[in-house]
C-alpha cells in the first residue's frame, strides 16, 4: 500500500449528545468516507464523575458545570479513530470550537453544519497524540463495555 511507511495514529473521537438524533449517521458516514477506521465504538452515557474525569483539564473555566451537565444528559457515541495524523485530521474535520467561527472560516467542517453553540458543538477531538491516549484508556479501559450486560449497567470506581 502507498500508505506503508507513514504510522497510524490513533484519536478519540465523541459524538457528542446534542447531535446524536440527528446528526449521528452523517457524521459516521463522513468519518469513514474520509479515511479514517473506526477501531472501537460504542454508545454511553456518561455518569457526572465521569464527565467531570473527562473534562478535567477545564475544572477552573466558567464553562465547566454547563459543559459537565450537557454532557451526561443522554448518550454519546465514543469512536477511536485511526489514520496517519487523526489527531489533526479529526480536529481539522470537526472545525472551530465556536460554530459562529466554523461557519466563517471553514463552512464544510461538522461544526459548522452540525452544532448549534460553542457547548452544543457535536463533537468532540483529543486535542493531542498524548490526550488522546489518555482519553482513550478512559474511556475504553475504564467504563465497563457494553457488549455484554454483566448485571445493571452501573459502574463502580
Ligand atoms: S481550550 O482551552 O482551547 O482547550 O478550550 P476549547 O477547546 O476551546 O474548549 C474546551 C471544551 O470546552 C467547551 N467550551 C465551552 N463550553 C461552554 N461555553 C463556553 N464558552 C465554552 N468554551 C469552550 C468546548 O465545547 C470544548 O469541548 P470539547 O468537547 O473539548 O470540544
Amino acid at each position: 500500500e502507498i500508505n506503508f511507511f507513514f504510522p497510524k495514529q490513533q484519536t478519540l473521537a465523541v459524538i457528542k449528545p446534542d447531535a446524536m438524533e440527528e446528526h449521528r449517521e452523517k457524521i459516521l458516514e463522513e468519518i469513514r468516507g474520509s479515511g479514517f477506521s473506526v477501531t472501537q465504538l460504542k454508545e454511553t452515557v456518561l455518569s457526572r464523575e465521569m464527565a467531570e474525569e473527562f473534562y478535567k483539564e477545564h475544572r477552573e473555566k466558567p464553562f465547566f458545570g454547563q459543559l459537565v451537565e450537557f454532557m451526561c444528559r443522554g448518550p454519546c457515541m465514543m469512536l477511536i479513530l485511526t489514520k496517519e495524523n487523526a489527531v489533526e485530521e479529526w480536529r481539522a474535520m470537526m472545525g472551530p470550537t465556536d460554530p459562529d467561527q466554523a461557519k466563517a472560516t471553514c463552512p464544510n467542517s461538522l461544526r459548522a453544519r452540525f452544532a448549534s453553540n460553542i457547548l452544543h458543538n457535536s463533537v468532540h477531538g483529543s486535542s493531542s497524540e498524548q490526550h488522546a491516549e489518555e482519553k482513550i484508556s478512559f474511556i475504553f479501559g475504564d467504563i465497563c463495555s457494553d457488549a455484554e450486560p454483566t448485571g445493571d449497567g452501573e459502574t463502580d470506581t
